[in-house]
């Protein structure tokens, strides 16, 4: 076993991506080491928000990863190994779930897990990566202004036991780490697409230049999104450079 090789424990952190990025520098630890708790004081999103998660409510987790195998430049093949492993294990419970290009897992039209990515290069060398998940599991009321946030728990009315959850959610884990490494043939990334949010239908997306009605057509080279316009061209964007209008 690579992911879980380590499990770390504290009942509540600020965040457990800072906590594992500081443990990883004050001492050696094994890759797939996992730093877990259950209430972050200041749990951290993407573009400085904050992740809201109930304590002892769902899971919250970092990852620590040593991916020497892959080039800087192809790091977004770390956030797609997750996003799979994530509806892996959602797909132990309901029926469907879906990624929403980069970082968010959807149950239909709601998040139910974001990933925070952290990488430290050196030079042209991945010198770690901390993947950090937060997944919504027995929650069932959302006080902050995430405009739909959802749970295991609010989609089948049933309440998870957390640590069958977590070794769940590790077998997985562990599981797509290791076709990622052995992936030589574009397998993962293939399978990724399919599971695209909105992937191949007309929505509304805003880029520098306005709102347009576009079409998901892959995610190719480098993690970037290409979308086709109504007038028949098409775009890559990469993360922060389009939205999508939900
Ligand atoms: C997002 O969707 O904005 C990303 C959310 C990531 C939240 C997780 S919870 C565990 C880990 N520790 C953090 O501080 N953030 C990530």
């Amino acid at each position: 076993m690579i992911i879980g090789s380590k499990l770390l424990f504290f009942e509540n952190l600020p965040s457990t991506n800072t906590h594992a990025t500081y443990l990883l520098k004050k001492k050696d630890l094994p890759e797939g080491t996992i730093v877990y708790t259950n209430y972050q004081s200041a749990g951290r999103g993407h573009a400085g928000n904050e992740w809201e998660s109930e304590d002892g409510k769902n899971l919250l987790i970092s990852i620590i990863l040593f991916p020497s195998f892959l080039k800087p430049e192809n790091q977004f093949q770390i956030s797609m190994t997750i996003s799979l492993a994530i509806c892996d294990f959602l797909l132990r419970y309901i029926p469907d779930c879906s990624v929403k290009w980069p970082n968010d897992i959807y149950v239909n039209n709601d998040k139910i897990a974001g990933m925070l990515i952290e990488s430290s290069l050196t030079g042209n060398q991945i010198e770690y990566t901390i993947a950090g998940i937060g997944l919504n599991i027995n929650q069932e009321k959302f006080i902050s202004n995430a405009p739909n946030p959802v749970s295991l728990r609010l989609l089948s009315g049933l309440n998870y036991d957390l640590h069958d959850c977590l070794k769940n959610l590790v077998t997985d884990l562990d599981k797509r780490y290791k076709q990622l490494i052995a992936d030589d043939s574009g397998d993962l990334m293939k399978e990724y697409v399919s599971k695209l949010f909105r992937l191949n239908e007309w929505h509304n997306f805003r880029d520098i230049d306005g709102i347009f009605t576009g079409k998901i057509l892959k995610v190719g080279d480098f993690g970037r999104i290409k979308i086709e316009r109504q007038n028949g061209k098409s775009s890559e964007y990469s993360y922060k450079e389009i939205e999508f209008i939900l």
